[in-house]
């Protein structure tokens, strides 16, 4: 009986790493007059620039480049603002909060929300039902973001 259970809750536990991960809950904080941010961490912990960056740059996966281009390029017109020197402008917190829920900025936004349950569609995905992007991946974007200084 004993080994029976046991087993049960390995296949429990088995299958939890599977599943998407819930939407953690967070806290959007008023920084001034006309700013806001979410000043903790998704995870806890804060995220790896040289992933963020290679995220980024993986069209397919985050699609950021297809409406912002890649930082500081020269020439390229997108429809949204370039991000080179974002970090100089935007606390850490609003970089956050621009990803997770642009439209508690700017209502009007067309910049994509990235982290609401059910965003992934696709059954067969192993984060089916999860959102667009991890909280993992989302702290990686921002300390990326948040490292890109004044580029002067
Ligand atoms: C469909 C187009 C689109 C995509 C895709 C997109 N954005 Fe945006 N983003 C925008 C627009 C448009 C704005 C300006 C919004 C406004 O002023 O309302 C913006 C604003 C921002 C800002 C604030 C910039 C500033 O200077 O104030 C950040 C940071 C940002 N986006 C990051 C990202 C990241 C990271 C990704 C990918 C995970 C991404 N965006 C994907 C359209 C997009």
């Amino acid at each position: 009986m004993r080994v029976l259970l046991w087993i049960a809750a390995i296949a429990v536990l088995a299958g939890a790493g599977r599943a998407a991960e819930p939407v953690v809950a967070y806290t959007i904080t008023n920084i001034g007059a006309d700013a806001s941010e979410i000043s903790a961490s998704l995870t806890g912990a804060p995220g790896d620039a040289a992933r963020g960056r290679a995220l980024y740059g993986g069209e397919a996966r985050a699609g950021c480049p297809a409406c912002h281009g890649a930082p500081g390029a020269v020439g390229e017109t997108a429809p949204a603002p370039d991000l080179a020197g974002v970090g100089a402008r935007l606390s850490a917190g609003a970089i956050r909060l621009w990803i997770v829920a642009p439209a508690a900025i700017d209502p009007a936004t067309a910049m994509p929300a990235y982290y609401a349950a059910g965003q992934r569609g696709e059954a067969d995905d192993p984060l089916y039902g999860g959102p667009a992007l991890t909280a993992a991946e989302i702290e990686d974007l921002v300390a990326y973001l948040a490292a890109l200084g004044d580029p002067g």
